[in-house]
């Protein structure tokens, strides 16, 4: 199954460029940058890495992120995990970035942008790996800070195919953001929204009506609703389910509890992602494999879980058909 699954062509619609920096980074790039992290080695940071809810973790994420501080820096995140995910068989990644999370520590949105972009351009040419890019509003962080950053983004708007919303959820509901996702809305740019990760159904609902979203990022508290799961199974909407991260945060107790294969029998159009593989233990293939020792899900399950979500990334066309082309020859290769 782990070759399989390697050799399985991915999309991961749901993750954080942030959530990917790895211990030894941190450490290479506080050193670059003349930063004093709050960790003597490895180890330690490890220890640190044992979350019992979303804030804990948030907490961590916002503190790692204090090494990022040059376009250099941003490249190298991404470039790094680029070549990871692609070893894992990914061939294409929707990547959040949260933008205000490093403009409100001095570091201008152009560096973040300049890394960024520079690096995707290049894991496009070099690497057989497309990237969409996600801009994140930070909910827990002023509406009108969001609004100021969608118009501060304005040369960039051409290279964003999405904006989306995330950090604390319980207590900051998506409705707030609503203008500032009408406006994502008219200048052409896809809505996604966090939703129904530790927060209640409601937030899912709301996401839908009040932001327009097109796909809900977790949202497995849709379960605790059978209304609400009737319409995502009508609508098909999009739910980008990462189920290691569910766990690492407390939100479910373990893989096997993990709602996951309920939210498959309800007929709900579920993919999977990592979120922030360098804080939950794994990246897609850790995440698919666990999900196929919880739950013993077989060859055809992980097929159709991505096609869908080759099917909803923010891809060209042509790239999509290429995609579900590869994931058709291995159907076809291994009997499916
Ligand atoms: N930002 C990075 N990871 C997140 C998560 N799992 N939930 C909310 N905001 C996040
Ligand atoms: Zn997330």
């Amino acid at each position: 199954m782990r070759h399989f699954l390697q050799r399985l062509p991915k999309a991961e619609l749901h993750l954080h460029i942030e959530g990917t920096l790895e211990p030894e980074l941190m450490f290479r790039l506080a050193e670059r940058n003349r930063i004093t992290l709050l960790y003597a080695d490895i180890e330690q940071v490890e220890e640190a890495y044992r979350f019992r809810h979303l804030q804990e973790f948030l907490n961590l994420y916002y503190q790692g992120m204090n090494v990022l501080c040059t376009p250099q820096d941003f490249h190298d995140l991404a470039m790094d995990y680029f070549i990871r995910a692609r070893d894992e068989g990914v061939m294409h990644i929707d990547m959040h970035f949260d933008p205000q999370a490093h403009i409100q520590r001095g570091v201008p949105l152009a560096s973040v942008m300049q890394g960024l972009l520079g690096a995707v351009r290049q894991a496009e040419q070099a690497l057989d790996l497309s990237v969409g890019l996600i801009m994140a509003f930070l909910r827990d962080r002023p509406v009108a800070e969001a609004a100021s950053l969608l118009e501060q983004a304005r040369d960039y708007w051409p290279d964003l195919h999405a904006v989306g919303l995330d950090s604390a959820e319980s207590g900051y509901p998506p409705g707030r953001f609503a203008d500032v996702f009408a406006r994502a809305g008219e200048l052409g740019l896809a809505r996604v929204a966090h939703a129904g990760e530790e927060g209640p159904a409601a937030y899912v609902r709301e996401a839908l009506d009040e932001l327009g979203v097109e796909r809900i990022d977790h949202g497995i508290q849709c379960m605790t609703d059978d209304t609400l799961v009737e319409r995502l199974r009508r609508e098909q909407t999009v739910l980008t389910v990462c189920p290691l991260s569910n766990v690492s945060l407390g939100i479910v107790d373990r893989m096997a509890a993990h709602p996951l294969p309920a939210m498959r029998e309800a007929g709900l159009n579920v993919t999977l992602s990592s979120d922030d593989p360098a804080y939950f233990g794994g990246g897609m293939l850790s995440n698919h494999l666990a999900c196929a020792e919880a739950f013993g899900w077989d060859a055809t399950t992980f097929l159709s879980l991505s096609q869908s979500a080759i099917s909803a990334g923010f891809m060209p066309e042509a790239r999509r058909q290429t995609l579900l082309g590869r994931l058709a020859d291995l159907a076809w290769a291994s009997g499916k």
